[in-house]
């Protein structure tokens, strides 16, 4: 039975996508401390708020990671069988995919992302400027199984995995999602993950606490999403950011800080807030090399190498299949 049932009464009124955005923002406002899910963040305003994070001062995790891609780019390609299906898990801004697709012979590229109508964008670009390569979005969750195109069944596959996405989720839902994406890329597989480490926490503090608010404005903007959705009344302005380091978990927690007590209605059901309670909107997890090593441990893959930058400040690893 579904428990969210009297609240989601409306809801019939969703497309499918909205009624399960609906039933998670009511059971993670259920939970005691509450919490939303940092998926919720990437509508067309929070992925252009995540887009101005990445080019932050204090943001060191893309120029970082987009450093090594470049630095030890011919190696990382190296490692690639040729005319391999490049499969990338949630299409971004296509910046690091194609240090990869310059640097070898890639068969086809299969970008997978929840947004249709930015896969349709970010193919175009990329057909116009690798003519030869074949690109198959797929429009999908890659959190859950998806298919891949019959059109590279019988080739090679590597898959991309960066930005450290891996570390916004909890270390057993990374487990899990490295064995799907293994069960989806199949025997004899490579994959190439992008993931941050553990360093200063003073550093990790300021990049999730930027002097120009670019965070805060992110981390808000999931109530400006709920209101404009789902049709809740959110006071935004009655709420504020919270980043801080985690040291005994190895994360960033986001917050959302209720300034005063408030009540909220999303759906016919009533939220109240007490004054300083939050909601766990996002953790970011740090890994060291090890720790890595072990969570891929047991998941379908072995770490085959791994190249980090002159700081450690992140690493980008490749993955075999464990057949
Ligand atoms: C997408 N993800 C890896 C980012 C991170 O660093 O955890 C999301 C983010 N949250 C706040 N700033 C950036």
């Amino acid at each position: 039975m579904n428990v969210h049932a009297p609240a989601l009464a409306r809801a019939h009124e969703f497309d499918a996508q909205t009624q399960v955005f609906a039933s998670d923002v009511i059971g993670g406002l259920s939970q005691f401390p509450k919490r939303l899910s940092p998926k919720y963040f990437y509508d067309a305003a929070g992925s252009e708020l995540f887009e101005q994070i990445t080019v932050l001062p204090e943001y060191y995790p893309t120029r970082t990671e987009l450093g090594i891609l470049r630095s030890r780019g011919d190696a990382i390609a190296g490692t690639f069988p040729e005319g391999a299906a490049l499969v990338e898990f949630g299409a971004g801004a296509s910046t690091k995919v194609r240090l990869l697709l310059e640097r070898s012979g890639f068969g086809a590229y299969v970008p997978v992302d929840i947004s249709g109508d930015f896969l349709k964008a970010q193919a175009s670009g990329l057909r116009a400027d690798f003519p030869d390569l074949d690109v198959y979005p797929v429009a999908a969750d890659f959190t859950s199984s998806f298919a891949l195109p019959d059109q590279v069944a019988g080739m090679p596959k590597v898959g991309f995995f960066p930005g450290s996405t891996l570390g916004n989720f909890e270390p057993q839902e990374a487990r899990a999602f490295l064995r799907s994406a293994r069960d989806i890329l199949g025997r004899g597989a490579q994959m190439i993950v992008g993931v941050d480490l553990e360093k200063n926490e003073r550093v990790l503090y300021d990049a999730y606490n930027d002097a120009a608010g670019v965070t805060a404005r992110f981390n808000l903007n999931v109530l400006v999403r709920i209101n404009r959705e789902l049709g809740a009344n959110f006071d935004v302005s009655a709420f504020m950011h919270r980043s801080i380091y985690n040291r005994e978990q190895h994360r960033i927690e986001m917050h959302l800080i209720a300034r005063k007590a408030q009540t909220v209605r999303i759906l016919g059901r009533v939220f109240s807030f007490r004054p300083g309670e939050s909601i766990h909107t996002e953790s970011s997890y740090k890994y060291s090399l090890e720790r890595f090593t072990d969570l891929v441990r047991g998941s379908g893959w072995s770490v085959r190498y791994s190249w980090t930058d002159q700081d450690r400040m992140f690493s980008v690893h490749a993955l075999v299949a464990s057949d």
